[in-house]
């Protein structure tokens, strides 16, 4: 179905560079707003684990976490607080990131032996979102692939409490989870309310350990999560004012959380950001960015941040025409000063700052510097064509021709050209 919307109307945030207020967006439709019943959040969120896991009346609990997470030692922070509640509880760290579908069989089956009556998820998003697959499938003899798209999922499952060690995704927070269908070679979403987490614990010393390029391209992840909900079509008061705030907190962090880890203001600023971010897509949507971002993840098994760090600047220069005064909001979120501009310059100094930053941090932004040939652009624009759900968020209407000339502008970094 044509997608069809107005001229963007323009939304009252106040910002620090002044520009005045204008007409407040006025919402007509009726809309649901979900996220987790209970948010812990801050340092020492982790430890009311135990309280809320009997709260939920759990007794035996199963962990899903990876491997990069168990081996920094971090298991023990979850295990304490069940243990000390009087919980049994047993660790599955088998998780791959990006977990392709044929993934989650096992995990499943193990669920279904074990006779667990709570899931926690820990981990960055591939932990979460399996956990969120190994809640809803037991016992249902349906597969992960059978849920895939808008309320697929059948029935309510175990209760899941997800606790992220990355600033990223937001998963913790959505109804959301994505795997890598091996079979379509594409990353694919499944959306239920059966999803959402009862309880996301965040709290930002479990992200201390992060390295560097983890915490910049989870980082990124998550300012996109945020810029493409506040210019998505199907925003609104609630998710912008999230947006607007984690775009903010994120701006200002992101460089110090990558280049001095350890700095305690950055991470919990990380962590709220990240988390504001997924309560706002997980309501507003998300767009281009990831629209064009899955194929290059699904295809050629890019971690997701980096993929949407690569596709932002190129996607968000297509899309600025559509919305010019929320570009100039969202960049002086970003700390960019507009004063004397016109909406179409501010525009462009947003998009630049955008470039600026996956500059700073050494994210690649070029299909070449991830080894992706131009030969693979036609297969990319198949994949993006399959990812309607989100096209139907984004302010500007994409031809086929549109993501091609996307894929083909990131196709070479300029000074690797012969
Ligand atoms: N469900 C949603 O709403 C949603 C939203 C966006 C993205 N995603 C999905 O989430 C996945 C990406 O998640 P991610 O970016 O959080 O990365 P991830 O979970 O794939 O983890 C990346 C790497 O970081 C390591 N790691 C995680 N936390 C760490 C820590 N504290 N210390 C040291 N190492 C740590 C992991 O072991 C792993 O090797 C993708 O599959 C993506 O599609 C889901
Ligand atoms: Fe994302």
């Amino acid at each position: 179905m044509e997608h069809v919307h107005n001229e963007p109307e323009p939304r009252v945030i106040s910002s620090a560079t002044g520009t005045p207020p204008e007409l407040r967006r006025v919402e007509r439709k009726m809309r649901i707003h979900r996220q987790p019943k209970t948010l812990i959040t801050g340092i020492g969120a982790v430890d009311q684990l135990g309280i809320e896991a009997k709260k939920l009346n759990g007794t035996k609990v199963l962990v899903i976490t990876d491997e990069g997470v168990s081996e920094c030692g971090m298991c023990i922070d979850v295990e304490r607080p069940l243990v000390e509640a009087g919980l049994e509880v047993d660790f599955y760290d088998k998780t791959v990131p990006e977990p392709p579908m044929n993934t989650i069989e096992e995990i499943v089956r193990i669920v279904e032996k074990g006779g667990y009556d709570l899931i926690v998820g820990f981990g960055g998003g591939s932990p979460i979102d399996v956990a969120k697959a190994a809640a809803v499938l037991p016992h249902t003899g349906d597969t992960v692939y059978d849920y895939v798209g808008i309320d697929q999922v059948r029935k309510k499952g175990l209760p899941i409490i997800a606790i992220p060690t990355t600033s990223g995704t937001g998963s913790e927070c959505t109804a959301i989870a994505i795997f890598a269908n091996e079979k379509l070679n594409v990353k694919q979403g499944l959306v239920s309310p059966f999803l959402m987490p009862n309880v996301a614990l965040i709290d930002p010393a479990l992200t201390v350990s992060c390295p560097p390029n983890v915490t910049a391209a989870s980082g990124m992840d998550a300012l996109i999560h945020n810029i493409e909900a506040y210019i998505s079509v199907n925003a609104t008061m609630h998710t912008d004012s999230l947006a607007y705030e984690g775009i903010k907190l994120i701006s200002q962090s992101i460089r110090t959380a990558v280049f001095d880890g350890g700095n305690m203001w950055a991470r919990d600023n990380m962590a709220m950001g990240s988390m504001m971010g997924g309560i706002a897509f997980g309501n507003a949507g998300v767009g281009a960015v990831h629209a064009l971002s899955y194929p290059i993840g699904g295809m050629f098994h890019v971690p997701h941040g980096v993929a949407n760090t690569m596709v932002l600047p190129w996607a968000m220069d297509f899309n600025k025409l559509a919305c010019l005064r929320w570009f100039r909001q969202f960049g002086e979120a970003m700390g960019e000063n507009m004063t004397g501009l016109s909406d179409r310059e501010a525009a462009d100094v947003t998009v630049a700052s955008l470039r600026r930053l996956a500059d700073d941090l050494g994210v690649p932004q070029y299909l070449s510097d991830v080894d992706i040939p131009e030969s693979a652009i036609p297969d990319l624009v198949e994949g993006a064509k399959t990812q309607a759900r989100l096209w139907n968020n984004n302010p500007r209407k994409f031809t086929p021709e549109d993501m091609e000339r996307v894929y083909r502008n990131m196709a070479v970094r300029p000074d690797a050209k012969a």
